[in-house]
């Protein structure tokens, strides 16, 4: 059987892991992660299950850590990137420390996109090919009020971004081959924001958005919303309401700019 290489970040726990396991049957691995030791035990049982393993160890929310792995994928080789890595970060802006604005963004959007685009020429050149980008349900949460969701400012602004991006690159890949994908897990049951959510009884598994993100590139979906039962519908109406908004593109200011 042919194996693919894939490229995991993230791969250290949670939802990465979820991924490797399930592809281990017929893909050869990239893992990326900044602890090493757990990196090499999730090696280690990938390796028993027939796969060849390469550890990087990386952080991505620095210049380096996320220059190294680029470099990786500017080989060429990889046909499934798996931007997983992620951390919540969650508090008001007044309260983020400014230092560290630029590393919490990079990590949860610009990685991704940096890395989609090293992925890219390998994956054109052979007309085949994956990019799955792990959001959060989060993402669509910009106007809703509801104090029982974290503070999200910078969260809800990154994950989103890498909507937005993935979902216009995936018009910009259409007849190539090449499928782009972002995930939109609600609250999943991992080591996240502390293990917050191991204990909560509406939590998905990882293995559970792992399942139906693999599933859903198979059906060719951009958004995957592991657990919506009727996606289609709610993406239809997110089409509607952006294409309402693009009634916007005038060439004067709507009429209630123009009552004084
Ligand atoms: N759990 C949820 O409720 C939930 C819901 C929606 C979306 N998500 C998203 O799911 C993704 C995976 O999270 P998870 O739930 O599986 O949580 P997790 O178990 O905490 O996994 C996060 C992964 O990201 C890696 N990571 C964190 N900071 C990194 C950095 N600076 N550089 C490189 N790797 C880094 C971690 O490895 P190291 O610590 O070894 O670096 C770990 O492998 C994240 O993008 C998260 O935003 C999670």
């Amino acid at each position: 059987m042919s194996r693919a290489l894939a490229l995991i970040t993230g791969a250290s726990s949670g939802i990465g892991v979820a991924y490797a396991r399930q592809l281990a049957d017929d893909h050869d691995f990239v893992l990326v992660a900044r602890r090493a030791d757990r990196l090499a035990e999730v090696a280690d049982e990938l390796r028993k299950a027939g796969a060849a393993v390469e550890v990087l160890p990386a952080d991505l929310g620095t210049r380096e850590g996320l220059d190294a792995v680029t470099e990786r994928l500017f080989i060429g080789d990889v046909r499934l990137l798996i931007s997983n890595a992620g951390v919540g970060g969650y508090a008001p802006l007044a309260e983020v420390d400014p230092a560290e604005i630029g590393s919490l963004i990079t990590l949860n959007a610009g990685a991704s996109i940096q890395l989609t685009r090293a992925a890219l020429p390998g994956m054109l050149d052979a007309g085949e090919g994956g990019t799955i980008t792990v959001a959060s349900l989060l993402a669509f949460t910009a106007g809703i009020a509801d104090p029982r969701m974290p503070p999200r400012t910078l969260y809800t602004a990154a994950k989103a971004a890498t909507v937005a991006f993935t979902r216009t690159l995936a018009l910009e890949l259409a007849d190539t081959g090449v499928r782009a994908q972002v995930v939109c897990p609600g609250v999943v049951a991992t080591e996240f924001n502390g293990g917050y959510a191991r204990d909560l009884p509406f939590a998905m598994t990882p293995e559970g958005v792992a399942q139906a993100s693999l599933a859903g590139l198979k059906l060719g979906e951009t958004v995957c919303v592991p657990g919506l039962e009727d996606q289609e519908a709610a993406l239809d109406a997110l089409l509607s309401a952006e294409t309402a908004l693009m009634g916007g593109n005038a060439p004067i200011p709507a009429g209630r700019y123009r009552q004084s």
